[in-house]
This record gives C-alpha cells, structure tokens and sequence, in this order.
C-alpha cells in the first residue's frame, strides 16, 4: 500500500516556499503552507492547506505538526523551514542605539533560529513515527550566504541564519540521524568563485555532497 506524502513548508512566501510547495504538490504530495499570510493555496485540486503561524512565537511551531496529522492522517515526511525575518542594521553604525534594538534581535533569532530548532526537534520526532522505509525523511532549511561571508547592513540576518546554519550543518557532519533515515539539508546560495576560491583556502570547507545549492533542488529524489 503506498504511504500518504505529506510535506510541510514554514514561511511559505511568494518567493522560494510557494514554488517549493507546488513542486512537492506536483510529485503528489499533501503540502501543508505555515505562514502568516495566506499567499493561496489550492485544497481542492492539489491538497494543499494553509496553516496560520507567527514564527515570532516559537511555542506555536509543535501544534503546527498535530494540525498536518489531524488534517493529513500522518506527520510530513518533508518539511521545509523557509521562514525569515530580515530587518537591516544600518550598514555604517550596525550598533548604533537606532540600528540595534534588542525587540528586533529577539523576534530575528525567534523566526531565523529558535523556531527553526523547534521545527526540526518536531519533524525528527514525527518522522520517527513514519514507517522506516515508506519514505525519505527531510529536512530543509534555506540558508544563505550569511554565514560563509559577511554583508553590510545584515547584521542581525546573519548572525541569526549563521547560528541555524552551524545547527544544520553540524548534524549533517555528525550523521546522528543517518541510522534513523533521516536527511537534514542546508539550501544555500552558490557563492562567487573568487570567494569560494579564498575561503577554500583559508578554512575546511564543508564538505558540499550533503549541501544543495539553491539551483539545483531536485525535489524528483522524493
Ligand atoms: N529568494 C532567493 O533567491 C534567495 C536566495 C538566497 C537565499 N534565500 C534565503 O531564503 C530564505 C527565504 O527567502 P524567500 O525569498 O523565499 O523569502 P520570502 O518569500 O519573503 O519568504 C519568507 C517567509 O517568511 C515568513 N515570515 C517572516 N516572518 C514571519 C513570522 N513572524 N511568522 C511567520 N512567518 C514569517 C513570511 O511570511 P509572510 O508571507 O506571512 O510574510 C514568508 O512566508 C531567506 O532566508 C533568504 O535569505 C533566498
């Protein structure tokens, strides 16, 4: 009996999480979109439903997983945390008492970190309810480039999607959830070649089989 595929997208905005959502809808999946704002989903012809959520509030992130079951019958198999919360810190003076202000830091590391740590505390507890081989069990994360470079004026977005960056990356190093079938996945953007030249050669780099670049998602794997 084929198992129902489920998927669940955090930060389902117009740009990366939306096109994610109908691709996985494509391949068959029942996707889940958590967000704010309903950016349109389309329940009758594609089995999709949209599940309010301020990522702000890292609390709220667990019931999201008991709604996708209620409504889908069993937890996702993908999920996908492409919530972000950019607010920009002024480039010449990113400390200033104007350009830094602890509200903003607090509700950046909430949407860009914390919930995110919660997100994949909850998908590898439900993905350890899925049958061992129905499925591949992923999680991903969008990542950017922030944690590789430093950019004016993000301050803030970098030190928040650095810290999730090193919490993806680590586990993927480490292979802890390999034996369970589990695959965690920094997305990040392709760097400039000068910089990737320069970093190759002033630290290890991460070893790139287990990254997917932005480009390249081949959401036909699962
Ligand atoms: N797009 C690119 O080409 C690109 C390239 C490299 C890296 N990235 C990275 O990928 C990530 C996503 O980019 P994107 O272009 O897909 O952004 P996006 O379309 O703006 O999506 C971000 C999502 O985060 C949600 N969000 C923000 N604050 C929230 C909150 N408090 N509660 C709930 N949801 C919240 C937004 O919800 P609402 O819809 O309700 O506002 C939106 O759905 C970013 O970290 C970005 O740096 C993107």
């Amino acid at each position: 009996m084929e198992t129902t595929k489920v998927a669940l997208i955090f930060g389902a905005g117009p740009n990366i999480g939306r096109h994610v959502a109908d691709a996985l809808s494509e391949k068959g999946y029942k996707v889940a979109l958590a967000s704010r704002t309903n950016h349109g989903t389309d329940q009758y012809k594609r089995n999709q439903i949209h599940i309010p959520i301020d990522l702000t509030r890292p609390e709220n992130v667990p019931g999201v997983f008991d709604q996708v079951k209620n409504e889908f019958g069993t937890f996702p198999s993908v999920v996908v945390y492409n919530g972000a919360l950019r607010i920009p810190n002024d480039p010449e003076d990113p400390l200033s008492l104007s350009s830094f202000k602890i509200q903003d830091y607090n509700s950046s590391m909430s949407v860009n970190t914390t919930s995110v740590l919660l997100a994949l505390q909850h998908a590898v507890a439900g993905f350890r309810t899925l049958p061992a081989s129905a499925t591949i069990k992923t999680f991903i994360f969008t990542g950017n480039v922030l944690n590789l470079v430093t950019v004016p004026g993000v301050l803030t977005f970098g030190i928040t999607k650095s810290a999730t960056a090193y919490a993806i990356r680590s586990l993927v190093d480490t292979k802890v959830y390999q034996k369970d079938g589990i695959r965690c996945v920094l997305l990040t953007s392709r760097l400039p070649c000068h910089l990737y030249r320069r970093r190759t050669e002033t630290f290890p780099f991460p070893p790139f089989t287990e990254y997917i670049y932005l480009g390249q998602i081949h959401i036909a794997k699962h």
